[in-house]
């Protein structure tokens, strides 16, 4: 991925953000790294619950903890899986980038082997719900 925005470091950090992934249940681990505008990183991983449907994302844990930090300018999201194609995100978490990051804020799908695949959050939510339309 040339873009002049993706750095290739990236594909390691977001690795080191899936590393911290707490999945007993379904064993698939996935990683988020939030670039922040400044170049800092936020890691999230998949955190897993015996009652299903109180797991979080790894793209949700990502934002949470830097919104939680104070932390709000982002560059761009990574994601990771094991998976052989790069996975995409859930519709929560494409819901949950559309309230908290720029539409046209990157978000790139990753592999272990390195494919990147570049989207936006507009591209990954089309027409999406946000607080204009309660305008
Ligand atoms: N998962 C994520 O972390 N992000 C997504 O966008 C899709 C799904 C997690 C939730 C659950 O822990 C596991 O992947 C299987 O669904």
């Amino acid at each position: 991925m040339n873009d002049g925005i993706f750095q290739q470091e990236w594909l390691k950090e977001v690795q080191t953000a899936q590393a911290s992934a707490y999945t007993p249940y379904s064993k698939f681990n996935v990683g988020a790294l939030l670039v922040t505008k400044d170049d800092k990183y936020i890691y999230g991983a998949n955190i897993e619950n015996a009652a299903y449907s109180a797991t979080i994302c790894a793209e949700r844990s990502a934002l949470v903890s830097a919104y939680s930090n104070n932390i709000t300018q982002f560059k761009a999201i990574v994601i990771v899986t094991d998976a052989e194609k790069p996975a995409s995100p859930c519709g929560v978490c494409r819901q949950v980038m559309k309230e908290l990051c720029e539409d046209n804020m990157p978000v790139y799908l990753t592999n272990r082997s390195g494919d990147v695949i570049k989207r936006t959050v507009d591209d990954l939510l089309p027409l999406g719900f946000s607080g204009k339309d309660m305008d």
